[in-house]
């Protein structure tokens, strides 16, 4: 038996399952001219897709009393508004579904309306992205008095998606396509895009709060909530003072620090490294420094390896942090570094496998220099690239620029990354620090991040050292 109810509209916004490849032809634009609306045939398979995907959406959150189906199909259109984005507009008769508790039924809407011949009008609009996805473009439930029903033509010129929402849709897929995002499950995609739109919101205060010249955006981390992205990529251990080993002060430099100065000039930089979904910015910043001291003393650029010291280095703790004082002593005692060769990063802690035979740089003790910024400045130009951390609140959005967030975006004593200063100078008249980061070159400018030099931004001062290799 069929049963009637109210007649009200619904009108249900939501995305499809992908229908498309992922990673596929990036080289269309991804803002085209919308393409007219095409007539789908009933047996289209991509429009069976939409309508168990509306159904599903539509009765989530419903008890077995509310369930709904589709009865009767009555008309869909699909229309192309961005490449690889489709909206479809579908309209099709709904109906309760029979169940065991539909004598139960008293109090609901269906009790107090008249039977009624016509079953509503399920009328809704789909999202198709080449992802797996959902999205409610506007409020799921609608129902409203049966005198309010428009007609099915009123209905479909109301559920025009907002420009806002094509804008935040298109992102998210392009986002996806560039740093190869595959999702789980349906709401795993969902989740993430309340997540990437949260984070539009805090690149947006950034931007318009910055002080220097950084842009902030979408970057590889957009659909990581700040608490999965601190305890992923960033180490809590290093604002945790008591942890860290004293180390002796480092002689000022002998002259005052030049206009500008980058070690990457003088090839005493390795490419940038990515240390994946691990805590270990630690070892990279470590290494890095060693890499300068061992060029320096040496004459030959090596890359040296993180995972000895994520293997190896039993006093910090691997890819849930470390601090750089005591990696030092750690490779003291081991008695060096072997190569990124020969010891390659895995990116997760695994047995010691280090042998002496293979150590190709080694280091005779370790310094702490000068919290101030100008003396700073010249031991880099003077000694080298060195191990600094700072607060990476703002890098998680950092996309180029020189980067000058207000101190209450970047407190200087939560210092939670640890990175590599290889040179400093002046953009435009805003002075930077030049900083080496390991979370690959598809991070900032290729791989680089610019901050403000002059205001101890982020707690860049708080914790320089280096290496000293006799
Ligand atoms: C640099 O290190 C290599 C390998 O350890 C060594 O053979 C070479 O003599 C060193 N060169 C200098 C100038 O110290
Ligand atoms: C520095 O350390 C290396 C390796 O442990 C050692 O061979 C060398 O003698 C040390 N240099 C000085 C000056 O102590």
């Amino acid at each position: 038996m069929r049963v009637g109810v109210r007649c009200c509209p619904l009108i249900l916004c939501l995305a499809l399952v992908s229908v498309f490849g992922l990673g596929e032809d990036l080289d269309r634009p991804l803002f085209g001219p919308p393409g007219s609306p095409i007539r789908l045939h009933e047996s289209d398979p991509d429009l069976k897709k939409v309508l168990g995907f509306a159904e599903e959406r539509y009765n989530r959150g419903s008890n077995a009393m509310h369930l709904r189906r589709v009865s009767r199909f009555v008309s869909a259109t699909k229309q192309e508004i961005k490449a690889q984005t489709s909206l479809y507009r579908t309209n099709a008769d709904v109906h309760f579904l029979k169940n065991i508790f539909i004598s139960k039924l008293s109090n609901s809407d269906y009790n107090n309306s008249p039977l009624n011949e016509k079953s509503p009008l399920f009328v809704f609009s789909a999202w198709s992205c080449l992802f797996s996805l959902t999205f409610m473009l506007h409020n799921q439930d609608q129902f409203g008095p049966a005198s309010e029903q428009p007609n099915m033509l009123e209905a479909q010129s109301t559920i025009q998606p907002s420009e806002e929402s094509v804008e935040l849709l298109g992102q998210f897929k392009e986002f996806m396509v560039r740093y190869n995002k595959v999702y789980s499950s349906q709401e795993e995609a969902d989740m993430r895009l309340q997540i990437f739109h949260e984070n539009l919101k805090t690149a947006e205060k950034l931007q318009s709060l910055d002080q220097g010249s950084a842009e902030y955006g979408v970057t590889k981390f957009s659909d990581l909530t700040e608490e999965e992205f601190r305890s992923t990529y960033l180490n809590p251990l290093l604002s945790q003072w008591t942890l860290h080993r004293p180390m002796k002060p480092a002689p000022t430099a002998k002259g005052p620090a030049p206009g500008s100065w980058d070690w990457r000039d003088h090839g005493a930089v390795s490419p940038v490294k990515n240390q994946g979904m691990c805590g270990s910015c630690w070892a990279f910043s470590v290494t890095g420094n060693i890499e300068g001291q061992w060029f320096l003393k040496n004459g030959t650029l090596l890359s040296l390896s993180e995972q000895e010291l994520v293997d190896c280095d039993g006093v910090d703790q691997a890819c849930r942090g470390g601090l750089p004082s005591n990696a030092y002593e750690a490779i003291e005692k081991l008695g060096g570094l072997e190569t990124e060769m020969d010891y390659s990063y895995k990116g997760h802690k695994q047995t010691c496998d280090f042998t002496d035979r293979k150590v190709a740089a080694y280091i005779n003790s370790s310094l702490e220099i000068s919290k101030d910024e100008k003396d700073i400045a010249a031991w880099l130009a003077e000694k080298g690239p060195i191990s600094v951390a700072l607060n990476a609140f703002a890098m998680q959005f950092y996309r180029k620029g020189v980067s000058h967030p207000m101190k209450i975006f970047c407190n200087p004593w939560m210092i939670d990354h640890a990175v590599l200063l290889v040179g400093y100078g002046e953009r435009n008249g805003i002075p930077f620090w030049a900083i080496k980061n390991s979370w690959g070159e598809d991070y900032g400018e290729e791989g680089y991040y610019y901050l403000y030099r002059g205001s101890n931004a982020c707690g860049i001062n708080k914790m320089c050292s280096s290496a000293v290799v006799n």
